[in-house]
């Protein structure tokens, strides 16, 4: 797609109404600090629209970027953030629990995972859930610029096995920094908007 126009059109906290949208959404999901907006950014071919941190916890709302009148790219908090109460981290669970179940408009939702390390129990969690709802669970391993190239089919194996995924079970590599993997990751999004 040929990015014309982005907007950070709606933000919502724990205590907010969701957005009642009409067009279709995409939803980044993963731990706290794994790139998920930088993610966004990359795919708005934005620098910082999203705002992001090395310190995890950055993104705390649920964040519409609507993409040429076409698309919402939806940035979640991310999950398994140590630094936050129980009581916070309760709160932004069920919000983000809230939006993936009761839009109307999702279309997919998009897992993202460090290319280093093994998933977490939440990312198992995640996943099982996608699949259990019946998106087709894609996976993105972020950080791709991380790893030596050499290591990136043996990350790829112990991601798949720690989420127990299959083997049709699709695991994009990603970059932020060198941009690898974005235009395969706007296919998806584009068959997302034609169907
Ligand atoms: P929360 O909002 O806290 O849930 O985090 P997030 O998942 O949105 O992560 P964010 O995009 O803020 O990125 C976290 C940190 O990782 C930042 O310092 C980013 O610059 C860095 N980062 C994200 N993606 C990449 C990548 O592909 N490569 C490298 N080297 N760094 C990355
Ligand atoms: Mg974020």
């Amino acid at each position: 797609m040929v990015i014309k126009n982005v907007e950070l059109e709606t933000v919502c906290g724990v205590t907010s109404m969701l957005p009642d949208n009409k067009l279709p959404e995409v939803a980044f999901a993963g731990k706290s600090n794994v790139g998920k907006s930088s993610l966004i950014n990359a795919l708005m071919m934005r620098k910082s629209l999203a705002r992001t941190s090395a310190q995890p916890g950055k993104t705390q709302t649920i964040n519409f970027y609507n993409i040429n009148k076409e698309i919402y790219l939806v940035d979640l908090p991310g999950y398994g953030y140590a630094k936050a109460s129980e009581k916070e981290r309760e709160a932004w669970g069920q919000m983000i629990e809230r939006y993936l179940n009761t839009s109307e408009k999702l279309r997919a939702v998009f897992l993202l995972v460090d290319i280093r390390h093994a998933p977490s129990a939440n990312d198992k969690q995640m996943f099982e859930w996608m699949a259990y709802v019946g998106y087709d669970p894609i996976v993105i391993a972020t950080k791709l610029d991380k790893i030596k190239r050499s290591q990136i089919d043996k990350q790829i194996k112990i991601i798949r096995q720690g989420l127990g995924a299959d083997k049709e079970t699709i695991i994009v590599p990603f970059s932020a920094e060198t941009k690898q993997g974005r235009d395969i990751i706007w296919d998806f999004m584009d068959q997302v908007i034609e169907n």
